[in-house]
C-alpha cells in the first residue's frame, strides 16, 4: 500500500492535474463526427496521439486516463500509448467501467457496470503499464432522485472497484459524478453531491478500503445547466468546499475535478477559486471536455494543423495548472 499511496499522492501532486482521454469509442466517434472527422479507429488513434505528444505535457499533467481501445493502440514509432507516457513522465490511467446501464426499478437511474472480469482485467492492465484506472458512476438530480438505491447501487460498486485496484496494485480513481444536466439550483446540486459523497465513504469504509491510496474525482457544486442560474466562482467554490468538508475524510490522497460539461474558461475559474481556499486535501483538476474541447476544435482531424491542437491543449492544461498555485 506504501507504493499506492505514493502513486496517488504523485497524480494530485502541486502544479499538476490529471488529463480524462476516456472517452469511450462510441463518445469518441460522436464527438469526431461533430467536429467534422470521420470516427474510424485511425482517427481517434490519431486523436490521442495528438494529445498525448503535446510538446510540454509533463509540465502540467500528472497522468492521462485512456479508455481500452487506446491503451492497446501506438503512437507513431512503435511504442504503445501506455509507455509513450510512461517515457514523458506521465502516469498511465485506464478507464474500466462498462458504462452507465439502467438501475431496474428506478426509472431514469443507472448504476455503472463492469464488475464482472474485473480482477482479471485490472491485471492484465497493471501488466501493459497502468498505474491507476477510473470508475465513473452518474447521479441526476430530479424528483426523488438521486434515489436512495442508486447512491447505495453507485457507492456499492465503486467500493468493489477500489479494492479490486488495490489488489491489483492500481490507485483507483473514485468518480460518483452528480451531473449537472437538469433546471436544479446549487443548494440542491449541493445537497445531492454531498448524499452521493457520505453514501461513497460509507461503502469505502465498510469495504476497509485504505483512503490514503484513493484520488476522489468528484463534480464542482454548481447550479443546473438548465436552471437560469449562473454562480459566481466564489460561491462554487464556498458551496464546493462545504460540501466536500461534509462528508469526505481527510485522509483521502487528493480530489480531482471534473469539469462536468463547464465550459472550458469556467471550469477554470471556477478550479482557481476553490482551490484559492484552505483544504485538508491535495486539490487539483481530471478534466476532460474543459481541456480537449478546444484541441479537437483546433485540430480537426488535419495532419497540418496538428501543432494548432497541441498548442491549444497546452493552453488549457497551463490556465489551469496556474488556477492551482491562486
Ligand atoms: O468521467 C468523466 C471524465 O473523466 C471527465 O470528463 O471533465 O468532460 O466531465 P469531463
Amino acid at each position: 500500500m506504501a507504493d499506492l499511496a505514493a502513486t496517488a499522492a504523485a497524480m494530485v501532486r502541486p502544479g499538476k492535474g490529471i488529463l480524462a482521454a476516456d472517452e469511450s469509442v462510441s463518445t469518441m466517434s460522436a464527438r469526431l463526427e461533430r467536429a467534422g472527422v470521420a470516427p474510424t479507429e485511425e482517427n481517434r488513434r490519431a486523436y490521442r496521439e495528438m494529445l498525448v505528444t503535446t510538446p510540454g505535457l509533463a509540465g502540467g499533467v500528472s497522468g492521462v486516463i485512456l479508455c481500452d481501445e487506446t491503451f492497446r493502440q501506438r503512437v507513431t514509432g512503435a511504442a504503445t500509448f501506455p509507455q509513450a507516457l510512461a517515457a514523458r513522465g506521465i502516469l498511465p490511467g485506464i478507464k474500466v467501467d462498462t458504462g452507465a446501464r439502467p438501475l431496474a426499478g428506478r426509472p431514469g437511474e443507472t448504476v455503472t457496470e463492469g464488475l464482472d472480469g474485473l480482477r482479471e482485467r485490472l491485471a492484465e492492465y497493471a501488466r501493459l503499464g497502468a498505474a491507476f484506472a477510473k470508475w465513473r458512476a452518474v447521479l441526476r438530480i430530479g424528483a426523488g432522485r438521486p434515489s436512495p438505491q442508486a447512491l447505495r447501487a453507485n457507492a456499492h460498486a465503486l467500493a468493489r472497484y477500489a479494492g479490486a485496484c488495490h489488489e491489483a496494485g492500481l490507485v483507483p480513481i473514485v468518480e460518483p459524478e452528480v451531473l449537472m444536466d437538469g433546471s436544479h439550483s446549487l443548494r440542491e446540486c449541493a445537497e445531492a453531491t454531498e448524499r452521493a459523497l457520505r453514501a461513497v465513504f460509507a461503502e469505502l469504509a465498510e469495504f476497509e478500503i485504505g483512503l490514503d491510496a484513493v484520488v476522489l474525482k468528484p463534480n464542482m457544486v454548481v447550479p443546473g445547466g438548465d436552471s437560469g442560474q449562473v454562480a459566481a466562482p466564489d460561491e462554487v467554490a464556498g458551496a464546493t468546499l462545504a460540501t466536500l468538508r461534509a462528508a469526505v475524510p481527510e485522509a483521502v490522497a487528493g480530489i480531482a475535478f471534473l469539469s462536468g460539461g463547464q465550459g472550458a474558461a469556467q471550469a477554470t475559474a471556477n478550479l482557481a477559486a476553490i482551490c484559492a481556499r484552505p483544504a485538508p486535501w491535495p486539490l487539483t483538476f481530471s478534466f476532460g471536455r474543459a481541456l480537449v474541447d478546444p484541441a479537437l476544435a483546433a485540430w480537426r482531424g488535419e495532419a497540418a494543423r496538428l501543432a494548432d491542437g497541441q498548442r491549444a491543449l497546452a493552453h488549457r492544461v497551463a490556465r489551469n495548472a496556474a488556477a492551482l498555485a491562486a
